[in-house]
């Protein structure tokens, strides 16, 4: 008993000489411990987050120093997520030209052709002196970095996985993004000091089986068509909370199906010319009783302009490091362009610009997230962001079909 010091760390080797043996049972404890953890190492499935390259990559946290410096003092520093995506190119894009720092984030999924977020980075992005960090807002240790490196006034959060249809596919992909990525994002936000504001992409998906229309942000939400949509209304509530608790200031904004040069190919106007031009059959919905099937078609520079005015007027949060000290705004608008334009009329659009007749065939929309119609209300966007969209459906296809026509190899018909 004498052998064994009374007081942890107080040994003196002189007098203590060890001559303790491992009881069998700790010893086969032991063994076996170091078994189990070898094989949870081994055999486990690979995490699901990117690889954290950034953190090993020489050089980057210069280069996202760089990306994040202002033009002037009085511009904003903004962390884009999502900025390889259709809508964060363009966003991050703009706010660079404009003067603010930007630091962009992005985990290059394949939800659709990874080549063309590369384009856009190369094009949009890497053009402007806008860094891109190739990683998953779910990887809390490079976000960590991130916000070490740089004090953002603003997230502007746009990452997210997109698509109706593509929830009945892959469930989990939306609940990784939209749901778990966005907690994660905001847990990390809401203990900075200070505290940058959001904001971030709801959508129009969120009226669901509403009927009232135009839909106005008092609207009720409660009745999501999709998993991608009660993604979005759960991301609206979480979105709250994070307000209440923590005073950070919040603005969710809800697009409407926006569309424009460098869109996304799961979308009806990209894959409609696609087909037009490969001379292949396009399904046309239409709802129950043949009602027609129309979209609020916002143009992707009105939408950056509803985002950059929504970071203008965004005011400050009022926490630090994790603790509220006051109200902080909150506040869910309509971006849309308030004139909703039938499928058909798309297509006749399309077939003149592309200068082919589209072979069409009508069925009847399936239930598989779609809605029938959507139409916005931005009465709120005009008041709070002075929103004006300029660009109606045929002029902003004109910009997209010239896009698409150079990008997939100008007349070259084979390569569309
Ligand atoms: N385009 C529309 O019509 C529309 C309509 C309503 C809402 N929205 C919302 O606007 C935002 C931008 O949409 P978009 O059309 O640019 O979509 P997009 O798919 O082109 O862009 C999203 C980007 O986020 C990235 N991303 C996804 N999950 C990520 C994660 N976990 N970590 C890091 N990056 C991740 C993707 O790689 C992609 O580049 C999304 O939140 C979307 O839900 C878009």
């Amino acid at each position: 008993m004498n052998d064994i010091p009374s007081t942890p760390g107080k040994f003196k080797s002189t007098l203590y000489t060890p001559r303790f043996r491992f009881p069998r049972v700790t010893l086969y404890t032991l063994l076996f411990l170091t078994f189990v953890f070898f094989i949870h190492f081994f055999l486990s499935p690979p995490s699901t987050t990117a690889p954290r390259r950034g953190l090993r990559d020489s050089g980057w946290d210069n280069q996202v120093k760089g990306s994040a410096k202002t033009r002037s003092r009085d511009n904003h520093v903004v962390l884009v997520t999502g900025a390889c995506g259709f809508v964060g190119a363009h966003a991050a894009a703009s706010l660079k030209k404009r003067g603010d720092g930007v630091v962009g984030i992005d985990n290059f999924n394949n939800y659709y052709d990874v080549r063309l977020k590369k384009m856009r980075k190369l094009h949009l992005l890497d053009k402007n002196g806008v860094f891109v960090i190739d990683a998953d807002i779910n990887d809390v240790p490079i976000l960590k970095k991130v916000f070490g490196l740089v004090r953002f006034t603003h997230v502007l959060h746009l990452a997210a996985q997109a698509g109706v249809r593509y929830a009945m596919v892959n469930p989990d992909s939306y609940i990784k993004s939209n749901i778990d990525g966005f907690v994660n994002l905001l847990e990390i936000v809401k203990s900075l000091n200070p505290q940058p504001a959001v904001v971030w992409a709801s959508s129009s998906s969120v009226y669901g089986l509403n009927t009232k229309v135009p839909f106005s942000e008092k609207d009720r939400t409660d009745q999501p068509a999709s998993l991608y949509a009660a993604t979005k209304k759960a991301g609206e509530e979480i979105a709250h909370t994070y307000n209440h608790i923590y005073g950070l200031s919040i603005t969710g904004l809800r697009f409407f199906t926006v569309y424009g040069p460098w869109g996304r190919p799961d979308m009806a106007y990209f894959f409609f010319t696609k087909d037009i031009l490969k001379r292949r059959t396009i399904s046309i919905f239409e709802g129950p009783e043949h009602a027609t099937v129309a979209r609020d078609f916002t143009y992707i520079d009105d939408i950056v302009k509803g985002c950059l005015s929504a970071i203008d007027t965004a005011k400050k949060s009022t926490g630090s490091g994790g603790k509220k000290k006051g109200e902080a705004q909150f506040r869910i608008i309509n971006l849309g362009n308030t004139s909703p334009v039938s499928v058909n009329k798309l297509v006749s659009i399309l077939e003149k610009l592309l200068k082919v007749k589209a072979k069409k065939k009508v069925v009847l929309m399936p239930r598989n997230g779609d809605v029938p119609f959507t139409h916005a209300n931005i009465s709120l966007a005009r008041k709070e962001l002075g929103y004006r969209p300029t660009t109606d459906l045929e002029t902003g296809l004109k910009k997209f079909v010239k896009w698409y026509l150079d990008y997939y190899g100008g007349k070259k018909k084979s390569s569309y």
